[in-house]
């Protein structure tokens, strides 16, 4: 026989360990609003592991987890897990006038040797859909809230001294594939706690780097890019929302 109790705590175990904990190199999970992904795209690169937890959703918030450890291709990106908004997307850019976002997060544990931003990665193109880092991609857009260890973004310093949204950018440009990358860098060290509008670094494209409104939002993704060396990320809560 079995008590009552006794299955309620199975049923909460099922729950928990298998639901939230994703291990798989490309295992993706419902999140809310959210698709959480691990995205270890650039493991072959390295050595090492990450799994990713998605902890809770309310709205339009997430909070989830990341632990990683990396060694070897110090300059190779190993993975980019990530939640994706499925909500915000599809609007082409003349016809936004805000998108919301905010965003705290912190390392519980992190290696002295960390190489690793904490970033958005935002894709455009020309058509209201597209899977991101494809020939649908015309634009990707990253806002780096922190990079550590001396890593750098695609391409080269564009310009420096930028200010968006109460924060100092150095914003960095060039290709990659078929596409564009900018990337705003903080001038300010890490921004551990992010409220802004999105809107404002797409406008800034818009009337200095020629980036068209006709352009669509394909998708926005927020999450960590390592390099080496090993971490906990919590993100306490992320939210982003369009009108
Ligand atoms: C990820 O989970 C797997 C399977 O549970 C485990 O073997 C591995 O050590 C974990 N990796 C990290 C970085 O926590
Ligand atoms: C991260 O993984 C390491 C190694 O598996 C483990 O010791 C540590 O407790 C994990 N941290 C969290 C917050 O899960
Ligand atoms: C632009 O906004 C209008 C009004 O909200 C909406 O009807 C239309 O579908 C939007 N078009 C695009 C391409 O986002
Ligand atoms: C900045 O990017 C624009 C294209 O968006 C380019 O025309 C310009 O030459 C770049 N400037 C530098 C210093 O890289
Ligand atoms: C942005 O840079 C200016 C000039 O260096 C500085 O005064 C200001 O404190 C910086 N802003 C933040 C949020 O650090
Ligand atoms: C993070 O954001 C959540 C939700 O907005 C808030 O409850 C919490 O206090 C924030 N934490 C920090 C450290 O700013």
């Amino acid at each position: 026989m079995f008590s009552l109790s006794s299955v309620f705590v199975g049923l909460l175990c099922v729950a928990t360990a298998s639901a939230q904990l994703i291990t798989g190199a490309f295992t993706c999970e419902a999140a809310g609003e959210y698709t959480l992904c691990q995205n270890l795209w650039g493991a072959a690169a390295g050595v090492g592991g990450q799994n990713s937890t998605l902890i809770s959703t309310s709205g339009n918030e997430v909070s989830w987890m990341t632990n990683w450890t990396w060694a070897n291709g110090p300059n190779n990106v190993k993975s980019y897990a990530n939640v994706e908004s499925s909500t915000v997307k599809g609007a082409q850019l003349s016809n936004i006038t805000s998108v919301p976002t905010a965003w705290n997060w912190t390392y519980a544990t992190k290696s002295s040797d960390i190489r690793a931003d904490v970033s958005y990665d935002i894709w455009l193109g020309t058509t209201p859909d597209g899977t991101p880092a494809t020939t649908a991609s015309s634009y990707e857009i990253m806002i780096w809230l922190s990079g550590l260890g001396g890593i750098q973004p695609v391409g080269s310093v564009n310009t420096s001294g930028i200010q968006i949204g109460g924060h100092n950018w150095t914003l960095w440009s060039g290709p990659n594939a078929n596409w564009e990358v900018f990337s705003f860098v903080s001038a300010d060290g890490d921004i551990t706690s992010f409220t802004s509008d999105l809107n404002d670094f797409f406008e800034y494209l818009v009337a200095n780097q020629g980036v068209s409104t006709s352009q669509f939002l394909q998708a926005i993704q927020t999450g960590t890019e390592p390099f080496v060396g090993s971490a906990d990320l919590i993100i306490e809560s992320f939210s982003v929302s369009l009108s």
